[in-house]
């Protein structure tokens, strides 16, 4: 195989913000990307770091009473805590306030000064004469210059939609200090992008080799012109102190603009990681480096990246990137993501509730493709679509045979002339399993693709297993081999799928390593003359026990995270509409849960109680209020069962219990235990309290 060496980057994350389920799209996107080429064997570092200059950051601490340097410190830790929880794998997580940014920042600064192609010229700008700064057009609020609306933004206004530059404002005033800013003038530095030097270099760069995808060249066309009217203007790059950043070398009290040492924070971030694991830093960047460099990014900042940086890159002696991944942006039930209702979904608030990061995922790749188009988190949709495609037919595969191999076989798959039974069957029917189309769309990006043919294959698995049913040739002792080999072709299917699944669900996968024994899987490299049985667990492998892979979303989960990223509670009825819809969608088989010793369950105290009183509970929609004889006692319990039962159905009715649950205070009084029911997941009606067989008595111990 010919190795690559690839480094690629995410978009630095503002320092001044959490992470939230938009970013994720991005970081989620990169990191299986960078996982696929790692299996491949592939050299690959994927670095990033908080973007943590500029004047909002500056600002931000100040009003929080701490250091600029705290803050940005306390946000790392956030942003990293998480990156991990969502698994992406970073070999570097950095911040651009660091001595290597800085090296290259002023490094690049100087050696474009060098070439001539920076400029100093008078800037006018609004200033706020109370705070003695520089006020950024969105610090600068005022009646529109159309309409008249009152306290707009310095750059449009959200009332009539006219756009303006922040002098035109009316009665302006400084959001931070409230005083009315004055026009002052000072030096500002720019990065002469309109020379022709940059000019010529962009239109080629921009069009050849594919850097760009093709949507983005051709934006990028629209602002660079034709080869003879010049659209292009120098790049504004240093602002005023007081501000949080580098200083420009030579130049006190002025200061690189943020987006001039963000991207030069990918270089800061990997000079960081060379450094500790001896890598050479100036084989990836010096010019015409034979390595690969890939920027993962959003549609909104396609100008910084396909314009300025290479443009910074190649005039000041480096490499440019190979290419420019853009993505689209991310709506949540079709709209653009919102805090009032819900759906503005941090990545924190998802963790918290429990959420497996796994599920958001595999949803984004099914979604995923290599346009810029925005993709839709549906979340009824991403319900049922993990639910069943996970749930229901990946692991499903595992768990319809694990049980037969490890209680009759001791865990051991087929081997000898079974083994070479099975790999024929596999030749046979699953020839179209090699990996060729899944490796090409990982490779492009179009990851929906890869999602797709996976789940076409987990289908073929599944239709399989149920056609040679094992459960049926179980009944017949005299067919164990039958058994064993069928059992064995389901879990080598498995096996193949967890390979092609793996960069999409690193957690998962892993835990699937330790259930077959069989180390990190490795995406598989067939070559031609090469048979599908030649990428399977070798003969005779033996597995361990089977414990549940993954659970399914339960719909009540995700209205608690849109409550939980609710701020005003007046649009609640509206999400509780859709999850119900979403309710009725899905009906997999929850899967069966880790084993647990006797001595487990013996914790549980289960014992007969007879029903004797039950009623409404007063303000409760879901609740009865039932008093059980357990003999000794009576206990009082709110059971969520009143959706199925008339409580006069259950006075004088024996059921089963938890009696030493500790007890519970709700909002309705103390509960002192629980009684049992089955179903109750997706369809409030679909509901079964259990029931003793005649004669059992109140207070019977349950074992
Ligand atoms: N700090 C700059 C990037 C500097 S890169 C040298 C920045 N930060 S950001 O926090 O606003 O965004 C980080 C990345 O997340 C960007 O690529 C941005 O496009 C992406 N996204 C932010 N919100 C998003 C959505 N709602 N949907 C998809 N991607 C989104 O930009
Ligand atoms: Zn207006």
């Amino acid at each position: 195989m010919n190795k690559r060496k690839i480094l690629v980057t995410s978009a630095l994350p503002y320092a001044n913000g959490s992470i939230h389920l938009g970013h994720l799209v991005e970081y989620i996107q990169t990191d299986i990307w960078v996982r696929f080429q790692r299996m491949r064997g592939h050299d690959i570092y994927y670095v990033c770091a908080d973007d943590t200059h500029g004047t909002p950051i500056m600002l931000r601490a100040e009003k929080e009473g701490i250091t600029p340097e705290a803050l940005i410190a306390r946000v790392h830790n956030e942003h990293l805590l998480d990156f991990t929880g969502f698994n992406i794998q970073f070999d570097n997580y950095y911040t651009t306030h660091s001595d290597e940014t800085r090296y290259f920042s002023e490094n690049i600064y100087t050696q474009l000064k060098a070439a001539g192609l920076i400029a100093v010229r008078g800037v006018e700008q609004l200033y706020d004469p109370l705070k003695k700064m520089f006020l950024p057009d969105r610090y600068v609020k005022g009646e529109c210059p159309k309409c008249a609306a009152k306290d707009q933004y310095g750059d449009s206004c959200e009332v009539c939609g006219a756009a303006y530059a922040p002098t035109e404002l009316k009665n302006p005033y400084s959001s931070v200090s409230g005083a009315e800013p004055i026009k002052k003038s000072s030096e500002h530095y720019f990065f002469s992008l309109s020379d022709d030097r940059c000019v010529n270099f962009l239109r080629r760069w921009t069009r050849e080799e594919d850097h760009l995808q093709p949507e983005a060249a051709n934006k990028m066309y629209e602002w660079l012109g034709d080869a003879d009217e010049k659209k292009l203007s120098d790049w504004d790059i240093s602002r005023d102190a007081p501000y949080f950043g580098f200083e420009v070398p030579d130049a006190p009290g002025k200061y690189f603009y943020v987006w001039l040492d963000a991207p030069v924070g990918y270089m800061g971030s990997f000079k960081n990681l060379c450094v500790r694991n001896n890598v050479d830093f100036d084989e990836y960047w010096k010019k015409d480096s034979s390595t690969e460099l890939y920027h993962f990014i959003g549609k909104d900042i396609l100008y910084f990246h396909a314009l300025f940086w290479p443009a910074m890159l190649e005039h000041a002696g480096y490499r440019t990137p190979t290419k420019i991944f853009a993505h689209g942006f991310l709506t949540v039930n079709g709209e653009k993501m919102s805090k009032s209702r819900g759906t503005f979904i941090t990545a924190n608030s998802y963790l918290q509730q429990k959420l497996n990061p796994e599920w958001l995922r595999y949803y984004y790749a099914a979604k995923l493709n290599a346009t810029l188009e925005d993709i839709d988190l549906n979340l009824n949709d991403f319900a049922v679509r993990v639910n069943s495609d996970l749930v229901g037919k990946f692991v499903n595969i595992a768990s319809r045979c694990a049980g037969f191999i490890s209680k009759r076989f001791d865990g051991q798959l087929v081997v000898g002339e079974q083994y070479q039974i099975m790999c024929s069957f596999i030749d046979e029917h699953f020839a179209s399993w090699r990996p060729t189309t899944i490796e090409k769309a990982f490779e492009d990006r179009d990851f929906s693709v890869a999602v797709r043919q996976i789940m076409k294959f987990a289908d073929e698995a599944n239709e399989m297993i149920h056609e040679l049913a094992p459960w049926e040739i179980a009944k017949d002792a005299s067919r164990g081999d039958e058994l064993q080999r069928i059992c064995s072709l389901g879990i080598q299917l498995f096996y193949l799928l967890s390979r092609y699944l793996k960069p999409i669900l690193p957690k998962t996968v892993g835990d699937i390593e330790t259930f077959l024994d069989c180390g990190p899987l490795t995406w598989p490299e067939l070559v031609d003359g090469q048979k599908i049985s030649d990428m399977l667990l070798p003969a005779g492998h033996t597995i361990m026990v089977y414990k549940h892979l993954m659970t399914r979303i339960d719909i009540k989960q995700i209205d608690a995270l849109i409550t939980a990223n609710k701020q005003s509670l007046a649009t609640m009825s509206n999400s509780h509409s859709q999850t119900r819809h979403g309710e009725k969608q899905q009906h997999t088989i929850t899967p069966i849960a880790d084993t647990i010793s006797i001595d487990d369950f013996s914790k549980i105290d289960l014992r007969i109680a007879k029903i004797i009183n039950a009623e409404h509970v007063e303000g409760a929609d879901k609740l009865l209020k039932l008093t059980l004889d357990i003999g000794a006692e009576q206990r009082t319990v709110f059971a969520g069962i009143k959706s199925a039962y008339d409580p006069e159905q259950l006075k004088g009715r024996f059921t089963v219990m938890v009696a030493n649950l500790a007890p519970r205070k709700m909002k309705f009084g103390l509960s002192e235990g629980m009684v049992l029911a089955a179903g109750g997941g997706s369809s409030a009606k679909e509901l079964f309290i259990l029931s003793p067989d005649e004669g059992a008595q109140a207070g019977m111990r349950v074992k």
